[in-house]
């Protein structure tokens, strides 16, 4: 099996898991990405069959939305339904601090807004994306609103980051779904103190979110070649 191949498998792998967790009557938050559309596709699998019943989503995403209808499951929106039992997320890191990395899907703001108001914030991932020191494998999306977006791009560099704007496949600058821009930053030894680094940018005009997820995971499910294995917050 080729590597990317084999990374699929366990990406899939992972999703399914993680959707045993969910049970009838839930809300439930459908992440982004191509390891949660596979839970997506598993949630509608399993109301189909009848195994689910009464699930209502809310997706992370417009990608998230349009999976959800073609897997045909009923969706609400977070003013409908403000508190979710579990979502399940991919992760683009994950370090043993159940701090993570998201956002290369282009959805972190969305994403981020779910999972604060989630019980059991699930992520699923391959084992490829565990890390010892976040930012050593994916560069950290940041995003950050049109309107002078270059002061912001040059304040992330005086923070140590290369800085570069993200595109979409026709070479224009990508929008989320709100509409900003997203800006990937790449530290050369990894982020040292994602705490204080999630501060800064906190604390700067411009800046709309970023893509640490830090100690919001309740669990982690990892696809490994191995087996799955879980890693749950005490
Ligand atoms: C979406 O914005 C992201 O946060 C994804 O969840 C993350 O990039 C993982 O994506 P994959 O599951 O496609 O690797």
């Amino acid at each position: 099996m080729a590597d990317s191949d084999q990374a699929a498998e366990l990406k899939r792998r992972a999703a399914h898991a993680a959707v045993d967790r969910i049970e009838s009557g839930m809300t439930v938050g459908l992440g982004t990405g191509s390891t949660a559309v596979h839970a997506i596709r598993e949630i509608g699998r399993r109301m189909r069959e009848g195994a689910l019943r009464n699930v209502v989503g809310i997706p992370t995403s417009r990608a998230a939305e349009r999976a959800a209808l073609e897997a045909d499951i009923p969706l609400m929106t977070l003013a409908e339904r403000p508190i979710i039992d579990v979502t399940i997320d991919g992760a683009d890191e994950f370090d043993p601090r159940f701090n993570v990395i998201k956002g290369m899907g282009g959805a972190l703001l969305w994403e981020k807004i779910v999972a604060q108001v989630t019980r059991q914030w699930i992520i699923v991932a391959d084992a490829g994306k565990r890390v010892t020191r976040l930012g050593t494998r994916s560069p950290l999306p940041v995003e950050v609103v049109r309107f002078g977006w270059t002061s912001q791009r040059a304040h992330l560099e005086s923070l140590g980051a290369r800085a570069e704007l993200r595109h979409d496949e026709e070479g224009h600058p990508y929008l989320t779904d709100e509409g900003h821009y997203i800006i990937h930053c790449s530290f050369d030894e990894g982020i040292l103190d994602p705490h204080a680094l999630a501060q800064r940018l906190r604390s700067r005009a411009g800046i709309v979110e970023h893509g640490m997820f830090l100690g919001m995971a309740s669990e982690i499910v990892i696809g490994a070649p191995s087996g799955i294995e879980v890693l749950r917050r005490a």
